[in-house]
């Protein structure tokens, strides 16, 4: 497959006698797609149905002749100013009661009726004119969907919407207390419209209670956009796309996914290292400007398991951006480098966001390829040798790794509802399994709740997962590698109650979870092989064989056979020797990669890639800091 590059323009923004100035550049760089439209509904539809389409034709006409081919967004996430007159109920609410109102973006309810309709006629009308456009090669839904905390709303639009989705959902209110066991606290319900969100409670809500408005919220994101996919459908045969984020777990993006035919995320590396993930200050410092080693790699896998096979960077970093707490420069040379390494996790193509840094507004002090007076940014350069190097680049497809990781949002949730103390963050529990697997110079593909084939893999692991759905059950009693289940995992039920027989419950496995313990982030129990347990511990009685055990005598790592439970959260020594006696028994062959190095292999290459500030080598060869390199295996 050949790798092709992109990038974010807006041409609502410029002159119009610049755009085929501006075309013919991006043509000259190497660039093969551009995105717009995005956020242009002020433009498109100045006042309620006085449409203004023709600039957008003469924009596709430029770009498109010039021989770019362009991805059309549809311009939901940022609705003008008169749908505010037109529904002034449109806006989302957020936890304490306060309206998120206009003047930035984003500003939308997915339960609001009236929006809803707005968000189909615009979509449709776009559809309609620009279906069959031969320069519209792929679509785009909305921007974002998520960004600024925008899933969840306690607003009436979400409320009346939840008591419908639950009457669908429970066809009775006994059959929901009983679900939710409202006899406690005496929180039955006799009718639907009697159902509050779970905000401005006393003290906590019902966990099942907040967990079914989470799983509501999710399944209105997958409305909305479903609406959009279907109109869009209707006129179009070019791909659908949505550009996901780093660490954006509200809505289930495998059940948005479903619905598109592209993944593809938004990748800012050291904005997430500022922003996103819980580090010390000496990583922060090491990677301020490389972005942390394994979080877009991460990414990567999770969205092309999301697009089943198929996705995209929709927006790459290109410079400093303006929304972290603090905004360096990359290195020279990561701009590229992180375009590798989408490629050789499978991206078909890199987008660099945005093409000219704009000189106003929010994002003025967002870098693009360009400065804002039009001469070349930094990232110019970078970009155009990554256009220049795929044309002889390895046809590098995605190779099928030993290693699988599952991932499922619905645990998030649950466990978001229900910490059970602070530091039990579902993502970090994941990523820092991927971390310890990757550091060992491993490929991981990464799979939904409800995988139903594993026989491809010699080693699945499944941390903190709510409960095993039943494809994942059927698969695992084929599985004849090793599956690593645990710590918190199959421990609740889908309503978030606990299940009898007590957790694990595995096939094949006698343990039971008696009880569970959580510490003071400065609290930890030592394993007798070095290392420790944060955070989460269970106590569990078991007669199987024990691999991994306390000083105190209690059980870690439990099971010797194809099934195995880990009863506690792993800190990095304890995490790397398990990892690491895991893959040797599985037959998996694990590297020790100097610095920072990390790898990844595709059919046919093996790429490197170096995070570090220093030199480092790789089987004899040195790789420069913010240096990749790639050869065939
Ligand atoms: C993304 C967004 C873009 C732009 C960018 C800045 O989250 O989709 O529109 O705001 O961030 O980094």
């Amino acid at each position: 497959m050949k790798r092709t590059l992109g990038v974010c323009y807006y041409p609502e923004h410029w002159p119009e006698e610049i755009w085929p100035q501006d075309a013919a550049d991006m043509v000259a760089a190497g660039l093969s797609w551009v995105r717009i439209g995005e956020f242009a509904w002020s433009r498109l539809e100045p006042s309620p149905g006085d449409l203004q389409l023709d600039w957008l034709d003469r924009a596709i006409e430029v770009l498109g002749s010039a021989g770019l081919k362009v991805i059309l967004g549809t311009p939901t996430a940022t609705p003008p100013r008169w749908m505010a007159d037109k529904h002034p109920d449109m806006f989302a609410v957020d936890k304490d009661g306060r309206v998120r109102g206009f003047g930035s973006r984003r500003h939308y309810c997915f339960s609001h009726p009236g929006y809803r309709k707005e968000s189909r006629r615009i979509t449709e009308i776009l559809a309609k004119r620009y279906g069959a456009n031969p320069h519209v090669a792929a679509w785009q839904t909305d921007n974002e969907y998520g960004c600024h905390d925008t899933t969840i709303s306690y607003s009436d639009a979400a409320r009346t919407a939840f008591q419908n989705w639950l009457a669908q959902k429970y066809q009775s209110t006994d059959a929901l207390n009983r679900a939710w066991s409202n006899i406690f606290w005496s929180m039955e319900y006799d009718s639907f419209d009697q159902i509050g969100l779970p905000n401005l409670t006393v003290t906590e809500p019902n966990p099942s209670h907040d967990l079914a408005f989470r799983r509501f919220s999710s399944d209105q994101v997958v409305a909305f956009n479903r609406e959009q996919a279907e109109i869009i459908k209707r006129h179009s045969d070019a791909p659908l796309i949505h550009n996901y984020m780093g660490r954006v777990l509200e809505f289930d993006h495998f059940d948005v996914g479903a619905d598109l035919d592209i993944a593809s995320w938004d990748s800012y590396p050291m904005g997430f290292l500022e922003d996103r993930i819980e580090a010390d200050d000496a990583h922060k410092r090491a990677y301020a400007q490389q972005g942390d080693p394994d979080f877009q790699a991460f990414h990567h896998d999770l969205y092309r398991a999301v697009g089943r096979g198929r996705w995209w960077i929709m927006e790459q970093q290109p410079g400093p951006v303006n929304w972290a707490p603090v905004n360096p420069a990359p290195l020279p040379g990561m701009c590229r480098l992180w375009a590798w390494e989408a490629f050789a996790h499978g991206a078909e193509t890199v987008c660099y966001f945005r093409w000219r840094q704009a000189p106003f507004a929010q994002e003025q002090m967002h870098a693009g390829l360009l400065r804002p007076d039009r001469a070349p940014a930094p990232a110019l350069g970078e970009a155009a040798q990554v256009a220049s190097e795929i044309v002889d680049a390895p046809k590098v497809g995605t190779a099928k790794a030993d290693v699988a990781l599952i991932f499922d949002y619905a645990s998030a949730w649950a466990w978001d509802v229900q910490p059970q103390g602070t530091g039990f963050d579902y993502f970090k529990l994941v990523f820092e399994t991927y971390r310890g697997l990757r550091k060992l110079g491993l490929d991981i593909d990464i799979l939904p709740p409800d995988a139903s084939d594993l026989s491809a893999y010699k080693l699945v692991l499944a941390p903190g997962l709510l409960s095993l759905s039943d494809p994942l059950k059927a698969a695992l009693s084929r599985f004849d590698g090793i599956a690593l289940i645990g710590p918190r995992a199959n421990s609740k039920t889908r309503e978030l109650t606990i299940p009898t027989p007590l957790p694990p419950n595995l096939p094949g496995l006698a343990a039971t979870v008696t009880h569970v313990e959580t510490f003071r982030a400065d609290m930890e129990r030592p394993l007798v092989g070095g290392g420790h347990i944060r955070h989460w511990f269970e106590h569990v009685e078991t007669d199987a064989p024990v691999q991994e055990g306390l000083e105190t005598g209690e059980p870690v790592l439990i099971g010797k056979g194809r099934v195995r439970y880990l009863a506690g959260w792993l800190d990095e020594v304890a995490l790397a020797r398990v990892l690491a006696e895991l893959c040797a028994e599985a037959g998996i062959q694990t590297l020790k990669l100097e610095g920072d190095l990390r790898i990844r292999r595709t059919e046919t290459h093996l790429f490197v890639f170096n995070y570090g500030r220093e030199a480092a080598s790789f089987e004899g060869k040195t790789v420069q800091p913010a240096g990749v390199y790639w050869d065939a295996l």
